[in-house]
């Protein structure tokens, strides 16, 4: 975790870090992709790839976390560039959000102008099931809202502008895309609200009512960072959360949440997912 003890990156490490990728490249993409918890094997689906690992790239955070491979995977999917995060850092991880969202401005600067995130998420909804898809439509920032912010510290102008507007922070285009997808092929998929969370310890059922009382249909401990610093440099974004586990409201349920429940549902929702996502890329200008 060379990248720790650097509070701020400056516009010049994002240049570098850009500049590396473009060097270990021939492709030009022009949608991201981050691929969260038990959903690395998408990756696989990314023709004429060229792969790079986070531990060459300059700055970049990596992470060691079960589930999650370390490197961009960058190559064509339904007839579109895409540069794929095969993996993400994560706050319980100890990186600090400017390290997580690293990538996001190295994406803008290679030209990026859709982000796609997905990632594993609790259910919190009481219609939803483990193994749904959730299109989110808007997020909680609990992490936010306790003080850490990705954007904290000084703006860079070059990037995007001091206070920026999370109003439409999912675009509608997107989202539009996403349910027309979704009815074409004949998937369910769920709306709602994700709730940032920090982790790693899982909710207690208390917090699961609370967030539920406020209305969150979803909890997890990612995605946020990156779809804020995204919005700032005027990326459209659109994310999918995939509902790996029904989150736990009562106590003395004798129900527990466990990391391998979640790869073990996330690995199962993969072909779903891979089928969407083609098919949301497609329709993408
Ligand atoms: N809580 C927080 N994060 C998660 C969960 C959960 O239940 N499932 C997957 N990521």
């Amino acid at each position: 975790m060379t990248t720790r003890s650097k509070d701020f990156f400056t516009y010049e490490n994002y240049q570098e870090a850009a500049d590396f990728v473009r060097s270990k490249t021939r492709h030009q993409p022009k949608i991201g992709l981050i691929l969260g918890s038990g959903l690395s094997p998408l990756a696989d689906e990314i023709d004429q790839a060229d792969i790079i690992r986070y531990q060459d790239i300059p700055h970049f955070p990596h992470s060691g976390v079960v589930g999650h491979a370390g490197q961009l995977v960058i190559g064509k999917l339904a007839g579109q560039m895409l540069i794929t995060m095969q993996g993400r850092s994560h706050f319980y991880e100890g990186y600090l959000l400017q390290h997580i969202t690293l990538p996001i401005r190295v994406m803008k600067l290679l030209g990026v102008t859709t982000l796609i995130v997905t990632n594993a998420a609790g259910g919190i909804n009481t219609n939803f099931e483990a193994g749904n898809l959730m299109l989110i439509i808007d997020h909680l920032n609990f992490v936010g809202n306790g003080g850490h912010n990705p954007l904290r510290g000084p703006n860079l102008e070059e990037f995007g502008p001091r206070f920026p507007s999370m109003a439409q922070a999912y675009s509608p285009q997107l989202v539009g895309y996403a349910r027309q997808t979704a009815q074409e092929l004949g998937i369910t998929l769920r709306e709602g609200v994700y709730a940032y969370v920090a982790g790693p310890s899982f909710e207690t059922p208390a917090e699961i009512r609370f967030l539920s009382a406020v209305g969150a249909d979803a909890v997890g401990m990612s995605t946020v960072p990156e779809v804020i610093v995204a919005n700032h440099c005027g990326m459209a974004v659109m994310g999918i959360s995939s509902i790996t586990n029904i989150t736990i409201r009562e106590l003395h349920s004798g129900l527990e949440t466990s990391h391998e429940e979640v790869l073990e549902t996330g690995k199962k929702i993969v072909p779903q997912l891979i089928q969407l996502l083609r098919a949301i890329v497609e329709k993408i200008e």
